[in-house]
């Protein structure tokens, strides 16, 4: 592999983003891939300590993820405003559970409860065998087209001055509305999902579109798919890029690797508990199955992308793992940003204390970075110096201990 240049005076690819927001996912319980402890499903303690070590570490928002088996995303979500002041709940929702006017209801309402800080990520549903646990029997095209039906109900909902009747493929209603303006005029819309379907509707409507973990150079192609169909469309804004990784940190890039191996052994270990509904052979949605594929390729890519993780869980959910130094792992989220992703989602494998040791360790570096490019246009030094997998020692500890 090429050392690619980052030369503290080089300027910036025409690519880069000037601004970058943290995103985490919200846990209703003490209970992680690395130590699964049976609960009654939501702590309270935990889930408000973990909400408030979100706002205090200085995320921007917070997923409240969906499925048929998890709590409801709107409910936690609510839960989440009312726990803090600044960080914008994400909610994940899956069009086969609620009518787009419901849906567009219970988002307004969520964003005037929180003073304009409601997203909502669409989710068309990857799984076949999930879905039908809640009656949706639609095969995925159709369900992709569903979706870009309700985009077009919750933004007319959201906006029409007066009631207004709908005939759709999917949804038909009479005179709904006026009424639910959100907060500061709209709620952002991000939609989840890689097959082609997923880029039609997400480059066609999304505000913003959200990918897992994948190499720089992949992703980028994924970023120009997906701006490609924005642009012929005749959209003039494009959508945000949302990139989400599961980084595993510590002082220094060997002791990073020393816990990555203990981690994915304890995760492979676990799995099956974790995610009882966790399916056998391949994923039906493309994005696992592109996870699955850059595992089966390599183990690491570019700076400090690492997939084994993704592996051994059958890249169900957000999988692949960022691994080093606080240093190396915010060198190579600049390194996204510089690709385009303006939305980072970090998440750890030890939920809580993750969360916690990012804000203190890794925020800081890349937004003092990103101060530093704007004061002056220019890189600043943590790209170069800390090189991870760019340099040599790094792969000696990635590989340590193993055959
Ligand atoms: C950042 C991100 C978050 C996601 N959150 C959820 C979720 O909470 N629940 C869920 O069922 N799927 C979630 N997904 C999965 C996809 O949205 C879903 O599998 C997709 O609708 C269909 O997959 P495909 O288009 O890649 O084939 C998420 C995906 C991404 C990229």
């Amino acid at each position: 592999m090429s050392t690619p240049s980052f030369d503290d005076n080089s300027a910036l690819p025409e690519t880069a983003v000037p601004e970058a927001e943290f995103i985490s996912l919200t846990h209703l319980s003490p209970s992680t891939e690395l130590n699964p402890v049976p609960s009654r499903g939501i702590d309270l303690g935990f889930f408000r300590t973990y909400v408030e070590t979100l706002e205090t570490a200085g995320y921007d928002y917070t997923l409240l993820p969906y499925g048929s088996s998890s709590a409801d995303s709107f409910v936690t979500a609510a839960a989440v405003g009312t726990l803090t002041e600044r960080i914008k709940p994400i909610v994940a929702l899956r069009p086969n559970t609620t009518p787009p006017t419901i849906g567009a209801q219970k988002l307004a309402t969520l964003d005037q409860l929180t003073q304009g800080r409601a997203v909502v990520h669409l989710i068309s549903g990857g799984n076949d065998a999930e879905q039908a646990r809640q009656g949706d029997y639609l095969p995925k095209s159709q369900r992709y087209a569903r979706t870009s039906e309700y985009v077009d109900v919750l933004r007319r909902s959201w906006t029409e001055p007066a009631a207004f009747s709908h005939e759709g493929e999917f949804y038909k209603f009479d005179e709904f509305g006026p009424g639910f303006a959100p907060y500061a005029g709209s709620i952002p819309i991000s939609i989840g999902g890689q097959s082609d379907e997923a880029f039609a509707v997400g480059g066609a409507k999304a505000d913003i579109f959200s990918f897992w973990g994948e190499p720089l150079d992949d992703l980028r192609a994924e970023i120009d798919r997906v701006h490609g169909i924005a642009r012929d469309a005749g959209r003039t804004t494009l959508p945000r890029i949302w990139v989400t990784f599961r980084p595993i940190t510590a002082k220094t890039d060997e002791l990073a690797w020393a816990k990555a191996h203990e981690y994915v052994d304890k995760i492979a270990a676990n799995v099956s508990k974790v995610r009882p509904l966790l399916g056998k052979g391949s994923p039906q949605n493309v994005g696992s199955q592109r996870a699955l594929n850059f595992a089966d390729k390599s183990e690491l890519y570019d700076r400090a992308l690492w997939t084994r993780t993704a592996a051994v869980t059958n890249a169900a959910g957000a999988s692949t793992a960022l691994v080093g130094s606080p240093e190396t792992v915010a060198a190579a989220i600049l390194d996204y940003i510089d690709r385009g992703a303006s939305l980072v989602s970090i998440r750890g494998y030890d939920t809580l204390a993750d969360a916690a040791d990012y804000g203190r360790h890794v925020l800081p570096l890349v937004r003092q970075e990103l101060a530093h490019r704007k004061a002056t246009g220019r890189r600043g030094p943590l790209q170069s110096q800390h090189l991870g997998n760019y340099g040599a020692e790094y792969g000696t500890y990635a590989t340590a201990g193993r055959p």
